[in-house]
């Protein structure tokens, strides 16, 4: 339920969307030379350039207010200390133990988690190391060239975007990592087409172990390797993460190599558990240590910093801002690092499946929007597709640009245009272009009254557009780690301040059972009276279309 306090402070941020409303951010800055001192700030290495919003200091001071009203110190503390803040299922909301590199006991139902957690990261790093060292090997005796991890969501976006994030610390030469996670069989023969079953090693990860896309992939992959090799080969060349270990066991997988964790990690914040385990077998465990460390300074960071210095929190009141009092819906993620190119995919996960939720936490439905659409893609690509409607459609779209100083294994001369892309990009969107500027431009050019009078509304540019700018030094594994917990904690803050439940799914459950329902019915034809007409007439003409081959 929502409280007079919460209300109070929604009501004060309608107040000032009403006072800078009709104030261009340009004449903002224009008007405040000490904008950018007065709204970035810095935690270590990592830069957040905000001064690019529509806010000032009361807007500011007034969403600090809000998190206060929504008691996001009391919540954050909650987390931490192992209460079941995951109501609908019950569990602690833990993932921070994972990465956690204190001596403080930490405990989830009265019990000190670390000793565990640690054990599962030495488990992890041993059987990294000795696969990347030739000790462990295939049932022929060779040494594992591919891997290949089945999983999906959470089981698969972490460690698969961050694996591609940190190209530049693998070897493929030595050790090529895969990622496998939809149901369509092409995912999985493409990428077993150019592999060799002697040398390639299965990591079968999914939380639950019952996932029927990840089961269906297991047991083909299962399949490859018996046929190609024998029964005997299964336990050589697979390897389980998962809280199911009966499951696992049952599936054939030795217990020496299943690596468990627990349900008080949710699967879009598992990657840095045992999900883990195929990113320290392509980067190395020294350099997974390094990502767990990044995640555990920001973790330090969330839990200690004032809001008025609290990266994750400005994030989130800022995102608040522009999805409840200017009614924004979407939000892109736009790292100018192609590397980065799986970043927004899996942030949808992090922030859609946790805070795309329509009751609070206490059933009720909500009474203002909750999380938005989360989308992005890498600049400068982006810039030659979808820019067009972030400078010029009707609908604002508040960006977050994250963009690296140096990079490592690029070409000489590349990074500097990207970095300018990125800087220019934010700059076109907060400056526009006048009309005065394009007529002037236009006359320079030569044109003659009646065209510029055609064509210049057409290359008018509001402007006034929002966006956030994040700045490091390089993505190494530990800036990685830091601002991939930066959006976590971001998540987390939103949904308290909405009220709502941040770490259940129920939303995936529907379709999953309905899948499970048509599938006889899509094998072969059948009485399919109890569907609505439209799903009837689809499996229809799906089987007309069948029996036409
Ligand atoms: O369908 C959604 C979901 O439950 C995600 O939350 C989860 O990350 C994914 O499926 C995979 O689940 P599992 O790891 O249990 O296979």
């Amino acid at each position: 339920m929502t409280t007079p306090e919460v209300e109070a402070a929604f009501e004060a941020l309608e107040g000032h969307k009403q006072r800078i409303a009709g104030t261009h951010m340009r004449d903002m800055f224009a008007n405040d030379p000490a904008r950018f001192d007065s709204f970035s700030v810095t935690y270590g290495e990592l830069l957040l350039d905000y001064s690019k919003n529509r806010i000032d200091q009361g807007v500011m001071d007034a969403l600090f207010d809000l998190a206060k009203a929504a008691g996001v110190d009391k919540r954050r503390s909650q987390m931490w200390h192992g209460e079941h803040i995951n109501t609908t299922e019950d569990r602690a909301v833990m993932h921070m133990a994972l990465r956690y590199q204190g001596l403080e006991e930490v405990t989830v139902d009265g019990e000190n988690v670390m000793p565990e957690v640690r054990e599962v990261l030495a488990a992890i790093e041993t059987f990294s190391d000795k696969v990347r060292g030739g000790q462990i090997r295939g049932a022929s005796g060779k040494k594992f060239t591919d891997v290949v991890n089945i999983g999906i969501g959470g089981s698969d976006l972490g460690p698969a975007m961050v694996t591609q994030a940190l190209a530049p610390y693998t070897d493929p030469k030595k050790l090529r990592v895969h990622y496998v996670s939809n149901v369509d069989g092409a995912h999985l023969a493409d990428t077993l087409a150019g592999l060799s079953p002697s040398t390639t090693l299965f990591i079968v990860a999914s939380k639950t172990f019952t996932t029927d896309e990840t089961m269906t992939n297991a047991r083909s992959a299962r399949s490859w390797i018996v046929n190609a090799l024998d029964e005997t080969a299964v336990s050589s060349h697979f390897a389980a993460v998962s809280t199911n270990i009966a499951a696992c066991a049952k599936f054939g997988i030795d217990t020496d190599r299943i690596f468990g964790f627990w349900d008080w990690v949710g699967g879009r914040y598992s990657v840095w558990s045992a999900i883990g385990l195929p990113v320290a077998l392509a980067i190395g465990y020294k350099n997974f240590d390094a990502f767990l460390k990044g995640a555990a300074a920001m973790d330090k960071h969330f839990r200690t910093a004032p809001f008025k210095d609290n990266i994750p929190v400005i994030l989130a009141l800022l995102g608040v801002w522009y999805r409840n009092v200017w009614g924004f819906p979407t939000h892109a993620v736009l790292p100018y690092d192609q590397r980065m190119v799986r970043f927004p995919a899996y942030l949808q996960q992090q922030d859609m499946e946790s805070n795309g939720k329509a009751v609070t936490l206490d059933g009720r439905s909500v009474t203002r929007d909750t999380g938005p659409i989360i989308w992005g893609e890498p600049g400068t690509n982006g810039q030659h597709a979808f820019y067009q409607l972030i400078h010029q459609g009707t609908t604002v779209i508040p960006c977050d640009f994250l963009v690296a100083v140096r990079t490592r294994n690029g070409i000489n001369g590349h990074h500097v245009k990207l970095v300018a892309n990125c800087f220019a990009q934010s700059e076109a969107l907060m400056l526009g272009k006048t009309a005065e500027e394009v007529v002037a431009e236009l006359r320079a050019s030569g044109m003659k009254a009646d065209g510029i009078r055609a064509l210049a509304p057409h290359k008018l540019f509001p402007g006034n557009r929002p966006s956030n700018t994040l700045v490091y030094p390089e993505l190494t594994p530990g800036m990685l780690g830091k601002l991939i917990a930066m959006y976590e904690h971001k998540v987390f803050v939103q949904g308290v301040i909405w009220n709502i439940n941040s770490f259940d799914q129920w939303g995936v459950e529907l379709g999953k059972q309905l899948a499970k329902n048509i599938a006889p019915k899509v094998r072969e034809p059948a009485d399919t009276s109890m569907h609505d007409v439209s799903t009837q007439g689809l499996l229809t003409h799906y089987h007309n279309l069948r029996t036409k081959r």
